[in-house]
């Protein structure tokens, strides 16, 4: 199974990297437009197959969308990454062009890939991706939550201190500071509510964590992060070409789902070989409702300042 990977920056990269070294595709392909850049991460990588026991395949082009041709999965990073201080949202202006070019040219040449759009505000590039390619919306796939969930997983098995695998949780709406919903009435640490263990302080910081976690590494390394956003992206990728039918909170079109519709924002999803097989219905509380009718209002605000 081929895989394409258009930016070979940081997350497009470490995107690379976790396929190859979870070595269920035959070949990956990296495209980035800078001379070169590609060609040599693909090289790199492909340097430490030996010593990681992978035998996928990586490539690397400048711009060629030729050697993408009939990719199952195509993977969007491309478009700048944001500075110390900025939103998701303030990408908007140079990332909509980049996203739109480059979501034609992967499908000239795969015109029946599934796609995972992860540049950002990942919410509005991936109702752009929608825009512009008129796909159905179970081959379109933003990637958000479950990086989001990674993350709100880490804060709690940080505040518990537990082993992350004792822990699962979940987090819908959009991938922006003020749009992630942290479900954290429904987060259990082995099957246990949270709140069991956690007192209220407890709990509001783990989701305020959460919700800047991106922020957090922003400021901390000078441009935003890439291991856990290439880590998730792998981990969508996986699910679709194993036909896997695992459960994800992804950005998907909806049309009435959680009393949404014409916008695409983080819910709960079964990932497998037709893209998003299901867009899964789960229980909120009033407030939770509430915290995703909001999330959305703040995904519309950018969606307007598309020109599709
Ligand atoms: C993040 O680190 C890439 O949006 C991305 O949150």
């Amino acid at each position: 199974m081929k895989i394409s990977v258009v930016g070979a920056g940081a997350v497009g990269a470490s995107c690379a990297e976790y396929i190859a070294m979870k070595n269920f595709a035959s070949e990956v392909v990296l495209l980035d437009i800078k001379e070169g850049f590609a060609e040599g991460k693909a090289m790199d990588l492909m340097q430490t197959a030996s010593l990681n026991g992978f035998d996928t395949t990586i490539t690397g082009t400048t711009a060629d969308y030729a050697q993408t041709a009939n990719s199952a999965v195509v993977v969007i990073t491309s478009g700048i990454p944001r500075k110390p201080g900025m939103t998701r949202e303030e990408l908007i202006g140079i990332n909509a062009g980049i996203v739109q070019t480059v979501t034609e040219n992967l499908l000239k040449y795969s015109p029946n890939a599934i796609v995972i759009v992860v540049s950002n505000p990942m919410d509005t590039m991936t109702y752009l991706a929608h825009k512009v390619s008129g796909l159905p919306k179970n081959r379109i796939i933003g990637m958000g939550g479950a990086l989001d969930s990674a993350r709100f997983k880490y804060r709690l098995a940080e505040a518990l201190k537990a082993p992350i695998s004792d822990v699962d949780g979940m987090v819908i709406g959009g991938h922006s500071d003020t749009g992630m919903v942290p479900l954290i009435d429904h987060a259990t640490r082995n099957s246990v509510k949270v709140n069991t263990f956690l007192n209220d302080e407890q709990l509001q910081w783990v989701v305020e964590e959460t919700k800047v976690g991106g922020a957090t590494l922003t400021k901390l390394l000078g441009t935003s992060a890439w291991y856990a956003p290439g880590a998730a992206v792998s981990s969508l990728v996986q699910a679709i070409a194993c036909d896997q039918k695992k459960l994800f909170p992804c950005s998907v079109l909806l049309d009435g789902e959680y009393g949404l519709s014409d916008i695409c924002i983080g819910v709960p999803v079964i990932l497998g070989k037709n893209g998003i097989e299901e867009i899964v219905s789960i229980p909120l509380s009033d407030a939770e409702k509430e915290k995703l009718q909001e999330s959305a209002k703040g995904v519309r605000a950018t969606n307007v300042l598309l020109s599709v």
